[in-house]
């Protein structure tokens, strides 16, 4: 491998996928993903189990990202790793790792917020595609959090607008158990949407004022009208599932893309991306297309730098390598670190 160009070791762990990626320039030589099954079964991601399972895959999974980049561990100029946001034992698997591996092999650690790494996750090289310019507006939508932010540069970012309860990943999520979609439904809801009707079924629209996201309401309303419709049919979810799906999902969509364009015209900001777990979803991604012909230069990432990965890590990390901040080795995991 060539020399010429800073490679970055990236760890991810704070959640429930543990990821190893190597980054070398701003192309990613492997990503891999350990993504953890175990939670399925009890219906949402158990925070014991989570950091027991990032224990058992960590090593293996830095192995195999080693193996398919082709290079050693020498090879390597610094190690990033995800400090938070997070869930506490989980993150610890990572930073302790990563500080661990540091002392080893002598080499120097980068602290990288995960929230920030999907923002940047808009830089790994990938072909036939550019970065965007700043500043842009990304709306960051992921299990945990939803929001808006300004970016202005690789390291200045402000959160405009946010939501004041769950996150968008998790109504998908608990629309997807009210239908009989196991955890994380998110996927599946999105897969059997495809099939239905998106107008067949409609709910209540959250009315927040400024660019913050309000989804309590909806999941409410949705709770409810299967509730009353399954009186008159027991079957009624069953049989209404793709079309539950579509308007479930349209519901959703629509109040993020609304609050993104409000966001624009507030900001005057037109270069628009997209970014965590959500931004998978094929309906907000067509719809964030849709508006390139309404003028919008528009940033949608490859689906494997979506969800949890150390890619977006790795290239966090490869920015703050080059401003020279590094971690100390008394850092510690954050699960509330802010921006
Ligand atoms: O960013 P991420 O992998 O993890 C967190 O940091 O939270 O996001 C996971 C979230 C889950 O709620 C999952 O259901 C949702 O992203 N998600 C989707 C899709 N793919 C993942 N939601 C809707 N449609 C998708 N295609
Ligand atoms: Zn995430």
């Amino acid at each position: 491998m060539s020399r010429k160009y800073t490679t970055i070791l990236g760890i991810e762990s704070s959640c429930d996928d543990t990821s190893a990626a190597i980054l070398c320039g701003n192309k990613i030589m492997a990503n891999c993903v350990a993504t953890q099954q175990i939670h399925q079964k009890y219906g949402g991601v158990v925070p014991e189990l989570a950091s027991r399972a990032h224990q058992e895959q960590i090593v293996p999974i830095i192995k195999e990202a080693l193996s398919d980049a082709k290079i050693e561990l020498k090879d390597i100029d610094a190690i990033a790793f995800t400090r938070g946001p997070g869930l506490m034992g989980s993150l610890v698997v990572g930073v302790s790792f990563a500080k661990a591996l540091s002392l080893a092999i002598k080499k120097p650690l980068v602290d990288v917020n995960h929230m920030k790494a999907h923002v940047l996750a808009h830089f790994i090289e990938t072909e036939g595609t550019k970065p965007p310019g700043f500043p842009f507006l990304c709306l960051t939508v992921s299990g945990g959090h939803t929001q808006i932010v300004e970016v202005q540069s690789s390291d200045i970012m402000t959160i405009i607008g946010k939501t004041i309860d769950d996150a968008a990943g998790e109504a998908f999520d608990k629309a997807a158990k009210m239908i009989g979609i196991d955890y994380p439904g998110g996927p599946e809801l999105d897969k059997i949407a495809e099939e239905g009707n998106p107008e067949k079924f409609s709910f209540a629209k959250p009315r927040i004022k400024d660019l913050d996201f309000s989804f309590s309401g909806l999941k409410t309303s949705i709770l409810y009208k299967i509730r009353d419709l399954s009186k008159q049919d027991s079957d009624f979810a069953q049989k209404n599932k793709a079309d539950l799906c579509a308007s479930i999902r349209k519901s959703i969509v629509d109040i993020l893309i609304e609050k993104l364009l409000k966001a624009s015209k507030d900001t005057g900001i037109k270069t628009l991306a997209i970014a965590g777990g959500v931004s998978a979803n094929r309906e907000l991604r067509r719809r964030l297309r849709m508006l390139e012909k309404e003028g919008y230069e528009v940033y949608i990432p490859k689906f494997e730098y979506c969800t949890d990965n150390a890619a977006m890590v790795a290239i966090a990390g490869k920015f703050a390598f080059e401003r020279g901040e590094f971690a100390a080795q008394n850092v510690s995991a954050d699960p509330r670190l802010k921006w």
